[in-house]
């Protein structure tokens, strides 16, 4: 008689629910092989899948085929075991384990799939940190890792969540072209060569903008989309060439209609990790963000806030200070709490680091018992120094951080500044979302490259309407009914309410000196649907990837999308851009050449 082939195994269960509630059951589990180690005859193996890792044991004695076999298994070898759930021995419980009590008797074993020994060890906590060009690299492996699979599920329930809460208010989920024309983005073009019109090219979204103020046009009255942007701009940690978009419009609304809806999202999204944030959001106009934190994307978790000292040192004899207001420069502090401390070292420090964002000096005064300790205070009168101190609400103990410059700057430096002291002086509460809208942008920013006006966001922004006469007589005055949503001092969500009506837009267009030529050119299908009578209407889009980065407490959006370039914007695993046959360049009509 032949030995009948035993029926191959199925799975029954996944590795990371089992649990003591389990314990006499037989069970099937199918995964990969994390650890194995053999502890003298009785080998102890992690298997692992999806849902998380249990500990299978192999005795010779209770079943020698499947020892056998696991004597050969290594790491991420894809196995199938048959067993029984018992309770681990007295003492050798894992409380950092879900599975942790339990481990699975196996009574028969397969080998489904070798694997070679990996460039990395998968979920050990011990070893050294892997190179992000070798996880790139090997991306499938990497994402093995169980904080990885983590935040691809966290995307993933956000995802649904968004979609849930957008259906129930009755958005429709529209999709946009990836072919398209230009948009006004403000960043550089992918362009897709055209193989039917030699010499013509379509370009990759960098968002839905036009495609979706078009669906208003249509009717469609609640829109939205998870688009996918593509722009080629230099890479940082939060950003990438191609990106994620929560996307949407709404005809017939005021900018607030759009606030409650972008926050009932939010909302949805953050009860994915069991926060509930309250709404509504703080709002705070963009002067007010400028003047208080010297970024419109203030990180709102701690103070360190800008106070001015232009009244303080109005009549001053300190040089530095008197010629920069005399230009119309600003004079700011901030109140270091409890910093006078820092080392010589750190001081110097801190001001090179004002310096490389274009301060020309940092001046700072150690609050000491004595007075105010600083290579400046014998410049400053005694009444000088008195309403200094009160101004910014010294006491014994803190340092004060002065900045004299242009505008621009000391919002850029002492704004950095802030931000890099809040970190170090450890003034940033864990587990806050403070979560903020910026509104009030200015419309028109001048270029002083071109000598110029230039649209803030893009030309089809609407003035606040109490602005509208300011069209005529003062544009960089007029305030566009814009808003952005920050995160803990990162930019999420940017919105605008848009223009409907012709005059408006057209006189829009003449400040930034668009010819309607070029409008023509590059917007024409808009510009000529908004002729057929397109509602008021205004939307926003929020960046999905930094959202989930900062809900999964990462520090990049790479470790939230499952196949990201690199900052130079390779594909490592792919190995993208690559160069093409010459055929295929021929039947598109394109020669390369050496770029001049
Ligand atoms: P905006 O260009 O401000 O607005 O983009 C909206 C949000 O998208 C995110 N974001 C990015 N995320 C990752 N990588 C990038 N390269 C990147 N660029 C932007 C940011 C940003 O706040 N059409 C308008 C929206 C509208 O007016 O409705 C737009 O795209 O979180
Ligand atoms: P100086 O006259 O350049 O030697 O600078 C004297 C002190 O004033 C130094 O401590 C500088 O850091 C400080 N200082 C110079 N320029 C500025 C400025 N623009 N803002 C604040 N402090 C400054």
């Amino acid at each position: 008689m032949t030995e009948q082939t035993p029926a191959p195994l199925r799975r029954s269960d996944t590795c990371g629910a089992l649990r003591a509630s389990d314990i006499g059951r037989t069970v099937t589990l199918m995964g990969w092989s994390q650890t194995n180690r053999d502890h003298g005859g009785v080998i102890f193996l992690d298997l692992r899948d999806r849902s998380g890792v249990v500990q299978c044991v192999f005795n010779p004695l209770e079943a020698p085929a499947a020892h056998e076999v696991a004597q050969r298994v290594r790491s991420e070898f894809v196995i199938a075991v048959h067993g029984v759930v018992q309770p681990r021995p007295a003492g050798t419980v894992n409380p950092r384990l879900p599975t942790g009590e339990v481990e699975v008797h196996i009574s028969r074993m397969e080998v489904l799939n070798a694997a070679k020994t990996p460039p990395f060890p998968i979920n050990d906590d011990n070893a050294p940190e892997v190179d992000e060009n070798l996880r790139l690299r090997y991306r499938y492996l990497d994402l093995r890792n169980t904080r990885m699979q983590q935040n691809l599920l966290l995307r993933h329930k956000a995802a649904q969540a968004a979609r849930a809460y957008l259906d129930a208010q009755e958005f429709w989920e529209v999709e946009t072209p990836l072919l398209i024309k230009s948009t006004p983005e403000g960043a550089r073009d992918f362009l897709v060569p055209a193989r039917l019109r030699a010499g013509e090219f379509y370009a990759l979204p960098q968002s839905p903008q036009l495609l979706k103020q078009t669906l208003m046009v249509a009717g469609v009255e609640r829109y939205y989309q998870f688009a996918r942007c593509l722009r080629d701009e230099d890479l940082r940690g939060d950003r990438q060439f191609e990106f994620t978009q929560i996307d949407l419009e709404m005809a017939f609304v005021e900018r607030d209609d759009v606030l409650t809806v972008t926050e009932g999202i939010i909302q949805a999204i953050m009860r994915v990790i069991g926060v509930d944030v309250p709404t509504p959001f703080l709002r705070m106009t963009f002067v007010e963000a400028m003047a208080r934190f010297g970024s419109d994307k203030p990180d709102t978790r701690f103070g360190l806030e800008f106070v001015d000292l232009a009244g303080v040192f109005a009549a001053t004899e300190f040089k530095a200070f008197a010629a920069v207001l005399a230009a119309g420069g600003q004079v700011k502090g901030i109140n270091a709490k409890g910093a006078a401390g820092l080392s010589r070292r750190e001081l110097d420090d801190l001001i090179a680091y004002a310096q490389s964002f274009g301060a020309k000096g940092m001046a700072y005064f150690q609050v000491t018992p004595e007075g105010l300790k600083s290579p400046v205070t014998k410049f400053l009168s005694e009444e000088e120094r008195t309403a200094f101190a009160t101004t910014l609400g010294a006491e014994v103990g803190d340092l004060l951080l002065v900045i004299a410059d242009t505008p621009h700057v000391v919002a850029q430096a002492l704004g950095r500044v802030r931000l890099h002291l809040g970190e170090k002086l450890g003034l940033i509460p864990e587990n806050t979302w403070n979560f903020l809208w910026v509104v009030d942008f200015p419309m028109f920013a001048w270029n002083e490259e071109t000598q110029q006006i230039d649209a803030m966001h893009h030309p089809f922004t609407m003035p606040k309407a109490e602005d509208l006469p300011l069209l005529d007589t003062d544009p960089l005055q007029v305030r566009g009914d814009l808003y952005d949503l920050v995160l803990n001092g990162n930019e999420l969500v940017s919105g605008s309410i848009r223009v409907h009506r012709r005059d408006i837009q057209e006189r829009v267009l003449e400040i930034i000196n668009m010819p309607l030529e070029q409008v023509r050119e590059r917007f024409g299908f808009l510009v000529e649907a908004f002729e057929y009578g397109a509602p008021p209407h205004g939307g926003m889009a929020i960046g999905f990837d930094r959202l989930i980065m900062l809900m999964a407490g990462e520090k990049t959006i790479r470790d939230v999308i499952a196949f990201p370039k690199t900052s130079s914007g390779a594909d490592l695993m792919m190995d993208a851009p690559t160069t093409v046959d010459p055929l295929q360049l021929r039947d598109l009509g394109l020669q390369l050449r050496k770029r001049g």
